[in-house]
């Protein structure tokens, strides 16, 4: 059976097999399309904020210049604020369920994404790079708008709710960084301001604005959609839920197969570097890939009944948070999420039942829910 596609329309060979997409991932003969190519792309690109954001970002550099940026965002991800962020993950949670419990108490439906599925992760990101509570209200729609972006083919009206969202996230961040340079603090943002204001030139100002507004948007919608995907995937599999009621150290099994099964970022980019067989096929050099992370993660030559959700699987490798140089840095961040949210959503509501059908987000490379309406009693 084929498993490499060319299309002619939208010009890039989809990968579909696990081992392809992982190999090509991996190599170094593969690039991830940066600014070069995008001003090839999108001529226009000087008139978008957004695509200068994007392709200027550690997502989408190559080589050293990725490597330095990688490496300065990872401190602020260290074990100790890891850990710190852990009781807050289980404090807001607490918190959001308590709203859920209060709106759905009259045996009425409360849609989970707009009161749990969303604030959770922005409350989290919020700590992580240092936005107050009172701000995070307005990062729903910001994010939701600046993540546009990830979309494979974008529409005018992608790149106008794309470019309102940067401007405006920029604005934000520039005045977050102003304030924390007079009064630090512990985040993220703190943490990359030292680094600017060592005055080495490893990082600049630019570049510390559009990392802060990076690391929200690849963490906030990602997670946010992670969280419906486990909620509505345990409920539509009643038996599965119940192993995992019965016994909670099966969570973060349960988040790991929603990963496979229902994967939230669809799919990723590649360009060869030069020609490579990949699945028997040959990418000639400058030819675009897409990794379809979903399709790997159900791939019969590497996992067992693959179309069959099931939290005992053991060993199951995901491509969810993709592999190599760009795999996700915040991956073990929204694991711990999503097994705080499912441990804790199931063992409070054993009544959790869906509320009618549920709206799915209308995007191509992000799997998520607009609308998941749910009843707890
Ligand atoms: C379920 C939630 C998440 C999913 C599914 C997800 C998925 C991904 C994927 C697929 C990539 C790599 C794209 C590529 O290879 O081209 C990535 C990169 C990245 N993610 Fe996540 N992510 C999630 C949560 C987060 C969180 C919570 C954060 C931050 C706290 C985060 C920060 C990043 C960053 C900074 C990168 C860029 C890494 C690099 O280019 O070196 N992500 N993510």
């Amino acid at each position: 059976m084929r498993s490499v596609y060319y299309n002619d329309s939208l010009d890039t060979y989809f990968l579909t097999r696990f081992a392809d997409c992982q190999a090509v991932l991996v190599d170094p003969d593969f690039l991830v399309p940066d600014l070069d190519w995008c001003a090839r792309e999108v001529p226009a690109w000087r008139e978008h904020p957004a695509a200068g954001l994007f392709y200027s970002s550690m997502l989408r550099r190559n080589g050293s210049e990725h490597e330095r940026l990688r490496r300065l965002v990872g401190r602020g991800f260290s074990a100790r604020r890891a850990a710190a962020l852990r009781t807050s993950v289980e404090g807001v949670t607490d918190t959001l369920l308590d709203r859920f419990a209060d709106a759905t108490a009259d045996g009425g439906a409360a849609d989970f994404q707009e009161l749990v599925g969303y604030p959770l992760p922005v409350a989290v990101m919020g700590e992580l790079i240092g936005v107050s509570p009172e701000d995070h209200e307005r990062f729903h729609g910001l994010g939701r708008d600046a993540s546009r972006l990830l979309e494979p083919v974008r529409t005018p009206e992608d790149w106008g709710r794309a470019d309102e969202a940067v401007a405006a996230l920029r604005e934000y961040f520039t005045a977050l960084v102003d304030r924390r340079r007079s009064r630090p603090a512990d985040d993220l943002t703190s943490t990359l301001l030292a680094v600017r204001d060592a005055g080495d030139g490893r990082l600049t100002e630019r570049e510390l604005v559009d990392t802060l507004v990076l690391v929200l948007v690849a963490g906030f919608e990602t997670t946010a959609s992670l969280l419906g995907l486990a909620v509505f995937a345990l409920l539509s599999h009643p038996g599965q839920l119940a192993l995992v009621q019965e016994r909670p150290e099966l969570v973060p099994a349960a988040v790991e197969e929603v990963l496979r099964w229902d994967t939230p970022v669809q799919m990723t980019e590649r360009i060869a570097a030069r020609d490579v067989k990949v699945g028997g096929v040959t990418i000639p050099e400058g030819g675009n890939v897409t990794t379809v992370l979903a399709a790997a993660n159900r791939d019969p030559d590497q996992h067992t009944d693959p179309d069959t959700f099931s939290v005992l699987r053991r060993d199951s490798k995901v491509l969810s948070f993709s592999a190599g140089p760009h795999y996700c840095l915040g991956a073990a961040l929204a694991r711990m999420e999503g097994a705080v949210l499912v441990g804790r959503i199931f063992s409070r509501f054993r009544k959790l039942a869906p509320a009618g059908p549920p709206v799915r987000r209308a995007s191509i490379s992000l799997r998520s829910f607009d609308y998941l309406p749910l009843v707890t009693t």
